[in-house]
């Protein structure tokens, strides 16, 4: 047996883990691995190319942040345009792809990716291409799966910032707002929100005012307080207000890029409470660095989930993690459904009775 895998989309901490998982796993049976570079472009007969994969390449890359096979969320193999529409990758470029599957003699595929990569799996199985997917996105928002590693080494890093900030914070005075990601999901916002002992987390999914922000900032004063951290996830917005946006709609990748709320907030709490505020954009420094022990060993334990499905020959299905059970389910239960942070969830609700505001109420 000769395997491919490729990651597509955002790079992810835990996406080299899943790669021993793989290799380690395939090695075992005496299978072959091919790693594509760049995503599904490495499937290209002129793209970036491929790797041969066994486990002396794949030696002490558990730890490392970042993709050994290179990643990109753009290319000839969009097949998201927007949040919700789905649009076909090309025919000649499918074609070109099962040209390069079949010369290299590969008799199934793994696709690690997030919604719009594995709704590429989905077109290639639907092709006759023998793929299976494996979930991942830090944003930990794809239905199916109630967790995607990468996600608690966002949080870590989230959590991290916030033990910083929370020294000068009190030094000062001072209200700190840290702008998280997370798109349209406030997973990561909450969780770091609820680890890092933030005052006040504003998600996506709670819109929030800004007169209840100020009010309870001066509350929290008014009790004692030194300092006020608030997170705010990059997709949460005003009850009466829209995204605030970095760029419009990336031809490319199809989509905006998210950011500026978190200055905003702290330009708004400074002029309504008179406390002054600092801001911090925490960006791409959720996705880097090493991965937690928990990412590393979920994405070990995806990888082998995948051979498994390999081995028993279940394609067109997605490993999914369910009450620490690594099970599977088809593809097409996991894409273009995003989870997002339920209102009234047991975690919201946690938040809520420690005396986190959502700036809701
Ligand atoms: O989906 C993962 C994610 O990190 C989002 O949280 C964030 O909005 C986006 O990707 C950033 O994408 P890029 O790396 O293209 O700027």
């Amino acid at each position: 047996m000769r395997i491919g895998i490729l990651n597509s989309g955002g790079d992810c901490p835990g996406l080299n883990a899943v790669i021993h998982g793989v290799v380690g796993a395939a090695s075992e049976l005496g299978w072959e691995v091919i790693g594509f570079r760049d995503g599904f472009e490495g499937l290209l007969p002129n793209g970036p190319g491929h790797i041969k994969l066994d486990t002396e390449r794949t030696v002490g890359i558990l730890k490392l942040g970042g993709t050994i096979l290179g990643t990109t969320n753009k290319g000839h193999f969009a097949a998201k345009v927007g949040v919700d529409n789905i649009a076909k990758v090309p025919p000649e470029i499918m074609d070109q792809a099962k040209v390069t599957i079949k010369y290299l003699g590969i008799d199934a595929l793994i696709v690690v990716g997030g919604d719009g990569s594995l709704t590429t799996c989905l077109q290639l199985c639907e092709e006759g291409v023998p793929a299976v997917g494996i979930p991942k996105t830090i944003d930990n928002d794809l239905d199916a799966t109630s967790m995607t590693f990468g996600f608690y080494s966002a949080v870590g890093t989230v959590v991290d910032a916030l033990d910083c900030l929370l020294t000068t914070a009190e030094s000062h005075q001072r209200v700190m707002v840290v702008e998280v990601m997370g798109r349209g999901a406030g997973w990561i916002a909450l969780y770091g929100g609820i680890g890092g002992g933030a005052d006040i987390v504003l998600i996506p999914e709670i819109p929030f005012t800004l007169e209840n922000v100020a009010h309870h900032v001066n509350r929290l004063y008014t009790h004692g307080h030194r300092s006020v951290l608030i997170v705010v996830a990059e997709g949460a917005h005003l009850e009466d207000g829209g995204l605030m946006k970095r760029s419009e709609i990336d031809e490319a990748k199809q989509q905006v890029k998210l950011g500026g709320i978190g200055g905003f907030v702290a330009m708004e709490v400074e002029k309504r409470t008179g406390h002054e505020t600092r801001d911090v954009r925490l960006g791409h420094l959720q996705r880097g660095g090493s991965p937690t022990p928990l990412d590393r060993i979920l994405g070990a334990r995806f990888g082998v989930k995948a051979i498994n499905l390999i081995k028993e020959k279940r394609f067109g299905r997605m490993v999914s993690y369910q009450s620490y059970h690594v099970g599977d389910v088809p593809i097409q239960d996991a894409v273009n459904k995003l989870r997002l942070v339920g209102p009234d969830c047991e975690e919201v609700l946690a938040a809520r009775a420690i005396g986190i505001s959502f700036g809701d109420k």
